[in-house]
């Protein structure tokens, strides 16, 4: 188990650091036990290619709750062919969503935030488990500025609710230097971005957002900004 001490000094010996040798470290420390957590997001789509750079057989898995755009899943082909990368799909458990739906609804997460997170969990947090099993970390594209709830975020963290360490080679960029190197380095990204969509989840939980609007605003817009965490990143 990596002591709290160790993840300290890597956050120090880190601090400054170029974000692509920040994922070539921890590839090459966690060898097959590290995986990236890829939603397709422009961020994530960063982290693809800086990983295609490094080893291109690294894992990646994303988690297909059955409800994303299909802009999203044709990204996601676009990406696997350009990159040469292997994207492994999780799903939900099949059971688990006809019960849930049956009980309450296709649409259950607009009712209520019990039933938002009941439908999250079904469908993000049960597969990230079955995807992150026996592994030791796992990259993601999260960033500080992305949400109040994401304010103190570090590079490396101890994910408690997961039991393994959390990767964020992202976690101190801002919009403008994502979207810089996007187009500096012609990554492809979903073309919703174009349209007003910001952050990309699921299709039912995600509007376009009006210019001058946080770039979360689209996200479960019917919620408080304070509970707006999907539990991937229980904080
Ligand atoms: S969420 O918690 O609100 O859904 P967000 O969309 O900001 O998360 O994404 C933050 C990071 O979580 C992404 O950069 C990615 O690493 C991971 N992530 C989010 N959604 C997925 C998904 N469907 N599949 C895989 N990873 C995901
Ligand atoms: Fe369900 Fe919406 Fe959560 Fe997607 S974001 S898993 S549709 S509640």
């Amino acid at each position: 188990m990596i002591s709290d001490k160790t993840i300290l000094e890597w956050n120090e010996q880190f601090n400054n650091a170029d974000s692509s040798e920040i994922i070539s470290y921890f590839l090459h420390y966690f060898k097959d036990k590290i995986a990236f957590s890829s939603s397709m997001g422009p961020e994530d789509q960063v982290i693809t290619h800086m990983i295609s750079q490094i080893d291109n057989s690294a894992k990646i898995f994303t988690l297909d709750t059955g409800r994303l755009f299909p802009e999203t899943y044709d990204l996601m082909d676009r990406t696997s062919k350009k990159y040469k990368v292997n994207i492994k799909v999780y799903f939900p458990d099949a059971n688990e969503v006809e019960e849930m739906v049956a009980k309450k609804g296709i649409n259950l997460f607009y009712d209520s935030i019990e039933n938002r997170k009941e439908c999250c969990n079904i469908r993000k947090i049960k597969p990230l488990l079955r995807a992150t099993q026996g592994l030791d970390a796992w990259i993601t594209g999260l960033r500080r500025e992305q949400a109040v709830t994401r304010k103190n975020l570090q590079w490396i963290e101890r994910d408690e609710n997961n039991h393994l360490l959390k990767i964020n080679p992202l976690a101190h960029w801002t919009e403008e230097d994502v979207w810089d190197y996007i187009k500096q380095n012609n990554i492809p990204v979903n073309p919703l971005h174009k349209k007003g969509f910001a952050s990309i989840g699921c299709q039912p939980c995600t509007r376009a957002i009006a210019k001058g609007e946080d770039v979360r605003a689209g996200r479960w817009w019917w919620e408080n900004p304070d509970t707006k965490e999907c539990g991937l990143h229980k904080r």
